[in-house]
């Protein structure tokens, strides 16, 4: 690997070695919003080394969170459910729709006025999805075009709310419950499909009154939360793209030590484990009371597999990985019910296309989704990260299968969820 304007990749024969993985990103930045609402001390460990996570720590700071950071450890002194105070700068959470959208719930219990802005990607995500509930609480909300960053926010004196939700979305369903923590009552929340459920496994560790049952959410507001210490899972998400290059490249073999395994984001090695790929789990454990283990890869001959429907949720931020390995399978990969796809960092679809068929592969895109076709080789090439994150890394993976080196183009976006991704490849090369 020659690191120049870009980030050049080169083919590898095989992979192996025992690596660790940054924490959980979603769990990170929930732990550290309750913490700061919370009543007296939190201290996290193993907290996210991702830039979207230190957003949502510079952003507590700003509400007047007291807030320590010694490498991943961080340690924050709680305000109480009516101890954070009127920002005197705008809250930025430059990439992170999860801080923007999390904590937009959170500053809706407070009866001052705070105004979100991010950086290019993020003002072009959709905030209304979050605004409409919110709203709902009694909230005043004003964006650009009713949709978009900068958001002003004012709330306090909020009432419950019944919720249904209109699409599956970890970080609605968390905006609601959030916010449902100020409001007079209990609020409730259904989802169409499961998502994620870091937030409610976090409100329940901090003692809130939170209640689940089948895609129901109840959450009695006005209760406190007690701060505590826990320790983050590694992140399964950012794990998925050394398991993907195990199984893609012969004579390989990982193990991801202490990995997040909650049902609601296993579903990618459930479908792995589906396409007979060598994966299993061993060394169990539970850490912020969500589940763990060691996720050992090795090379695999791969079969085809469809994603949709209800799969979705549980497996949309490692689909861009999934796509990629689907050039290693026999019948090939095909996505579809994924259209949320082209809100994220970038229209993850258009760039997984884009890249491969830069790679010489050929890829069958629809509005929601693609087909890649399996049995391709990848030849090199020059790829764009689009400055998202999980392309970066995805197309990286592609590199070490690729029959010659690939240039990344703006690989630095990989610390929005993992700063040494690129450090770890190269140990296991
Ligand atoms: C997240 C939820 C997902 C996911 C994102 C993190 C979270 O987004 O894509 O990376 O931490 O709640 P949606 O809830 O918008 O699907």
């Amino acid at each position: 690997m020659i690191e120049a304007d870009g980030l050049e990749i080169t083919p590898t024969s095989s992979l192996n070695g025992t690596i660790f993985v940054p924490g959980d990103k979603s769990i990170s930045h929930r732990l550290a919003m309750m913490a700061a609402i919370a009543e007296g001390k939190t201290t996290i460990s193993n907290f996210a080394e991702s830039a979207d996570c230190a957003s949502t720590l510079e952003c507590l700071r700003r509400l007047g969170a007291a807030v320590k950071r010694e490498g991943t450890t961080i340690g924050i002194e709680g305000r109480g459910l009516q101890g954070l105070s009127a920002p005197s700068q705008e809250l930025d959470a430059e990439n992170s729709g999860t801080t923007v959208r999390l904590m937009s719930g959170l500053v809706s219990g407070f009866p001052f006025e705070s105004t979100f802005i991010g950086d290019e990607s993020l003002s072009r995500r959709p905030m209304k999805r979050i605004i409409d509930p919110l709203r709902q609480f009694g909230a005043t909300i004003e964006a650009r075009d009713d949709n978009y960053l900068p958001l002003k926010i004012k709330g306090g004196d909020l009432s419950p709310l019944e919720f249904k939700m209109p699409i599956p979305s970890a970080q609605v369903k968390s905006a609601v419950l959030l916010a449902g923590l100020f409001a007079r009552g209990t609020t409730t929340v259904h989802e169409p499909v499961r998502s994620r459920n870091h937030t409610e496994i976090a409100l329940a560790e901090f003692g809130a009154r939170i209640r689940t049952s089948l895609n129901t959410v109840e959450i009695q507001g006005g209760y406190p939360l007690k701060g505590k210490d826990f320790s983050v899972p590694g992140d399964l998400s950012s794990a998925a793209f050394f398991i993907a290059a195990a199984l893609a490249i012969p004579d390989s073999q990982l193990r991801l030590k202490a990995i997040g395994l909650n049902p609601t984001r296993t579903g990618f090695i459930s479908l792995l484990v589906a396409m007979e790929a060598k994966v299993t789990v061993g060394e169990r454990s539970m850490a912020a009371g969500e589940p763990t283990g060691d996720i050992i890869a090795e090379s695999s001959e791969m079969s085809g597999i469809e994603v949709s429907g209800n799969w979705i949720p549980n497996v949309i931020d490692e689909i861009p990985m999934l796509a990629v390995l689907g050039t290693r399978t026999q019948e090939g990969i095909r996505i579809r019910d994924a259209a949320e796809l082209r809100s994220k960092e970038s229209d993850r679809i258009h760039a997984v296309a884009t890249n491969l068929r830069t790679l010489g592969a050929r890829v069958e895109e629809y509005p929601d989704g693609m087909f890649v076709p399996g049995r391709q080789s990848l030849i090199g090439g020059v790829v764009d990260s689009f400055g998202d994150h999980r392309i970066a890394m995805a197309f990286a993976v592609a590199g070490l299968f690729a029959e010659s080196p690939v240039m990344i183009k703006n690989p630095g976006c990989v610390a929005v969820s993992f700063p040494g991704f690129f450090e770890t490849l190269r140990q296991v090369c």
